[in-house]
């Protein structure tokens, strides 16, 4: 198997600086709509041969050094007894938003192998399917990104709903964070029981957040996450990407992450510096600069490997999702680009 992706998230010497890319599963491939044609996004999730084939699409078609699992950071709060759909053009939408006591105490903390047997089933037939490919990375939402969306009953512009419960309700607030907490936990050691060989929790909407309301807010439940995984003796490297959250590495460093992503708002030397050794960073080409002019876009993986160079070990991967206007050759071009810019002697 490849495993130059899990070396590198360990600070282990590479021959060459891994890469793949977030939503690499998805809409910029053909071939993913293809399958996606007869199914509804969530019925896809459910049915682990569609998931599995969407999720070794970008191996085979890209030829990026890691699978990520196809599913989504909202499974977790359908689990937990929120009614979810995906509108067309609207994105995710919880019919019942989770605002007051009532809605909090209905909440369940579900059994991942029983409410969420069919992303283990996932996991379990990729991992055969991809033996001799590149190793499988299993994911959730972070506490306070999953609240956002159970909050506000979707995605949001300002997230007044989330913050007036943070302000006005906090003990309210802390209830569902515990809820949600307690749920990842469970959620992610199943994944790991099951075969995923690396974790990234997505805390999406972090960067919305001051220093003082992260800390109090929403990092003390990520960091909660990580320490217990760490804790249960996985050997699966964690990552943590705090999107949009240059401004708070000085706290997300102490996260018990092995590696934290980064969007493009910084540079790798940058935040290098700050998180110190020990860690190693994921990122963080702008998913924009994929439509450049491929000699453009080369100059930019560069700079990006450079930065890179400053880290105690570094996954090269986009900013954010990848753009579903991208067009595939591109997303191959800055692959390849990534490789043979970046190979050791
Ligand atoms: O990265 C991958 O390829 C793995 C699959 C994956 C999806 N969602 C598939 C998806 C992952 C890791 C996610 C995580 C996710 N989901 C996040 C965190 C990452 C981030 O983007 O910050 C968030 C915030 C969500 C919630 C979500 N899911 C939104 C807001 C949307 C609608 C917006 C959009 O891009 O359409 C989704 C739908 C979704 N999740 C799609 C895919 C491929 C599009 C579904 C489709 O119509 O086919």
């Amino acid at each position: 198997m490849n495993s130059t992706f899990l070396k590198a998230c360990r600070g282990e010497p590479v021959d060459y600086t891994p890469v793949w890319m977030m939503r690499q599963a998805g809409r910029y491939l053909p071939e993913y709509h293809r399958v996606r044609r007869n199914f509804t996004f969530l019925e896809m999730c459910k049915t682990p041969e569609a998931a599995a084939e969407v999720t070794i699409q970008p191996v085979d078609l890209i030829g990026v050094d890691a699978a990520i699992l196809f599913s989504d950071i909202l499974v977790v709060p359908e689990a937990m007894g929120a009614p979810l759909d995906f509108l067309e053009k609207q994105g995710p939408v919880f019919l019942a938003p989770v605002r007051d006591k009532a809605a909090v105490d209905k909440l369940i903390i579900p059994d991942p192998e029983d409410k969420l047997g069919y992303v283990m089933a996932t996991i379990r037939l990729l991992r055969k399917e991809l033996a001799t490919k590149v190793p499988l990375i299993g994911f959730a939402g972070a506490p306070f990104t999953i609240a956002t969306y159970l909050i506000e009953g979707g995605s949001s512009k300002n997230f007044f709903l989330t913050k007036k419960m943070m302000y006005t309700a906090p003990a309210l607030y802390g209830r569902l964070l515990d809820k949600i907490t307690a749920s990842t936990i469970l959620y992610l050691k199943a994944q790991a029981a099951a075969g995923a060989q690396a974790l990234q929790l997505f805390d999406s909407w972090a960067g919305v957040l001051g220093p003082s309301d992260f800390r109090e807010f929403a990092f003390p439940y990520a960091r909660r996450i990580l320490k217990a995984l760490k804790e249960s003796g996985t050997d699966a490297p964690l990552i943590y990407f705090a999107n949009n959250g240059a401004t708070l590495l000085t706290q997300s460093k102490d996260s018990g992450a092995d590696v934290l992503g980064l969007d493009w708002r910084i540079n790798l030397d940058d935040a290098a510096r700050i998180v110190g050794p020990g860690i190693a960073l994921q990122g963080n080409l702008d998913p924009c600069a994929l439509l450049l002019p491929p000699d453009q876009l080369e100059q930019r993986v560069a700079r990006v490997l450079e930065q890179g160079r400053a880290a105690s070990g570094h996954i090269f991967n986009l900013g954010h999702g990848i753009v579903p206007e991208t067009p595939p050759a591109q997303a191959k071009f800055m692959v390849e680009a990534v490789h043979r810019l970046s190979r050791r002697q």
